[in-house]
C-alpha cells in the first residue's frame, strides 16, 4: 500500500444495528423513568406481585448442588451426561423406543436460543441444507437466527387472524409440496407468538405429510407445561418420534423452571438408527466446540437435580402447575376487563401459553408504550403471563382509550 493512502478502519464502516424487536423493549422499558410502566414484552412469567420468581425446587436444588459440586472442570462437549438424559425422558416419555433403540441424541445448550443455533449451524454446515420454512407468523428470532446461520428462510402459512386460529389447509398444501428434506420448524406447543396450536388430529396429519415427503421437522419446544400439563405438551414429539421420522428438537428450561439467565435448554435428534445417531452427535460436538467448546453447568445441574428427587420434582410440577393456572386466570381477567371496549376479545382465552396475539395495530401498540408505559412486541404480541391484578385493568383500559 503506498504511503499516503490510509485504509478506512473496519470499525468506522460499521452501521448501527436496530434494536432486538424483544430484547430490545426490555432496553427500553429499564430507561423508561415512568411509574406504572408495564413490561408485556419478552416471555418472561411473573408471579402475583409482578417478580420473576426463583423457584422454591430451585432454590432447594441449588443448595444441593453447592454442597455436593466437587469440581469446577469443563463438562463434556455435549453437557452434562444425566442432565442430557433426563431431558429425553422429559421429552419423550419413560416409555419410549426412541430411547430404547438409542435413535437419540441430546446436547445440553444455552437455553432453546442456542439449541436452535446449533440445530441450525449442524443442518447447514454439516448436512448442506440450504433453506427453511417457519411458520408465518413466528418468533422474532427464529428468522434471524437461521439466516445468521446460512441458511434461507421461507414461511409457511400458519394464523388466520379472521378466526384467530390455524389455517390449516393452506399450512397442509404448503408442506405437502415442499421438497424432500426442507427443513419445518414447528412450535410444539403454545406457538409463539399467536398462542394457537394444533389439535392432536392436526399433528397427525402434519406428522404424515412431513413422513411421506421426507421433510425434516425441527420442533421448538420453549413451553412444556405451560399449554396443559408436561405429558399432554409433549404430544407432538411423542407422536413425531412414534412415527419412526428423523427430526429435531430444541427445547428449553427457561420458563418451565424459571432459570432464563441460566441459559439451559437442549438440542436433541432424533436418527434413523443408533449408528447413525453416534456419527450425527460426533458432529454436533464439533459444532459445539467451534463456538462455545462446552456448556456452563450450573443451569443443568439444578434441572438434573430437581428431575432426579421425587420430591423436588413433585415440588417443581406443583410450581409449575401454579404459572400455568395463573396465566389462565390472568386471561379471563384481561378479556373481562376488555369488555369496556365493546369489541370480541374472546380468542384471548382460547389460546395456549405465556403470549395472546391481540391484534392490535402498530399505531396502538406505540402509542401504549409513548403514552401509557405499556410495552407490547409490535406484532401485537402480549405477554399475559406479566399481567397482575394491579396493572390488568390499567392495560385493560389503555388499551380500549387507543384502539
Ligand atoms: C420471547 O419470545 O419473548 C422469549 O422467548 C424471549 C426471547 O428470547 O425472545
Amino acid at each position: 500500500m503506498a504511503a499516503d493512502t490510509v485504509a478506512e478502519p473496519l470499525f468506522a464502516q460499521v452501521q448501527q444495528a436496530p434494536p432486538d424487536p424483544i430484547l430490545g423493549l426490555t432496553e427500553a422499558f429499564l430507561a423508561d423513568i415512568r411509574h406504572g410502566k408495564v413490561n408485556l414484552g419478552v416471555g418472561v412469567y411473573q408471579n402475583g406481585d409482578g417478580k420473576v420468581p426463583v423457584l422454591s425446587s430451585v432454590r432447594k436444588a441449588e443448595a444441593l448442588v453447592y454442597q455436593t459440586e466437587e469440581s469446577k472442570s469443563y463438562l463434556p462437549i455435549d453437557g452434562l451426561m444425566a442432565y442430557n438424559k433426563q431431558v429425553q425422558t422429559l421429552l419423550f416419555g419413560t416409555q419410549s423406543e426412541v430411547l430404547a433403540e438409542g435413535r437419540a441424541v441430546t446436547v445440553q445448550a444455552l437455553g432453546g436460543t442456542g439449541a436452535l443455533k446449533i440445530g441450525a449451524d449442524f443442518l447447514r454446515n454439516v448436512c448442506g441444507s440450504t433453506a427453511v420454512w417457519i411458520s408465518n407468523p413466528s418468533w422474532e428470532n427464529h428468522r434471524a437466527l437461521f439466516e445468521a446461520a446460512g441458511l434461507t428462510v421461507n414461511t409457511y402459512p400458519y394464523y388466520n387472524p379472521e378466526t384467530h386460529g390455524v389455517n390449516f389447509d393452506a399450512l397442509v398444501a404448503t408442506l405437502g409440496a415442499l421438497e424432500a428434506n426442507s427443513i419445518v420448524l414447528l412450535h410444539a406447543c403454545c406457538h409463539n407468538p399467536t398462542g394457537a396450536d394444533l389439535t392432536p388430529a392436526q399433528w397427525d396429519t402434519v406428522i404424515s405429510i412431513c413422513k411421506e415427503n421426507c421433510l425434516l421437522p425441527f420442533l421448538d419446544f420453549a413451553y412444556q407445561g405451560f399449554a396443559t400439563g408436561i405429558e399432554e405438551d409433549a404430544y407432538a414429539v411423542r407422536a413425531f418420534a412414534a412415527s419412526g421420522q428423523r427430526f429435531l428438537i430444541a427445547n428449553s428450561f427457561s420458563k418451565s423452571f424459571s432459570l432464563y439467565r441460566e441459559r439451559v435448554g437442549a438440542l436433541t435428534v432424533v436418527a434413523g438408527s443408533a449408528g447413525e445417531a453416534k456419527i450425527l452427535l460426533s458432529q454436533i460436538k464439533r459444532v459445539i466446540r467451534t463456538n462455545y467448546s462446552n456448556p456452563a453447568s450450573h443451569g443443568a445441574q439444578v434441572v438434573s437435580t430437581i428431575l432426579n428427587s421425587v420430591e423436588l420434582r413433585a415440588e417443581w410440577e406443583q410450581e409449575l402447575t401454579e404459572m400455568r393456572v395463573r396465566i389462565r386466570e390472568m386471561r379471563a381477567r384481561l378479556l373481562a376487563a376488555l369488555e369496556v371496549t365493546g369489541k370480541d376479545f374472546d380468542f384471548i382465552v382460547n389460546q395456549a401459553g405465556m403470549f395472546s396475539y391481540s391484534g392490535l395495530e402498530k399505531s396502538v401498540v406505540h402509542s401504549l408504550r409513548s403514552e401509557y408505559g405499556i410495552y407490547i412486541v409490535d406484532s401485537g404480541r402480549i405477554c399475559v403471563a406479566a399481567l397482575n391484578q394491579k396493572n390488568v385493568e390499567y392495560v385493560a383500559l389503555a388499551i380500549a382509550a387507543s384502539i
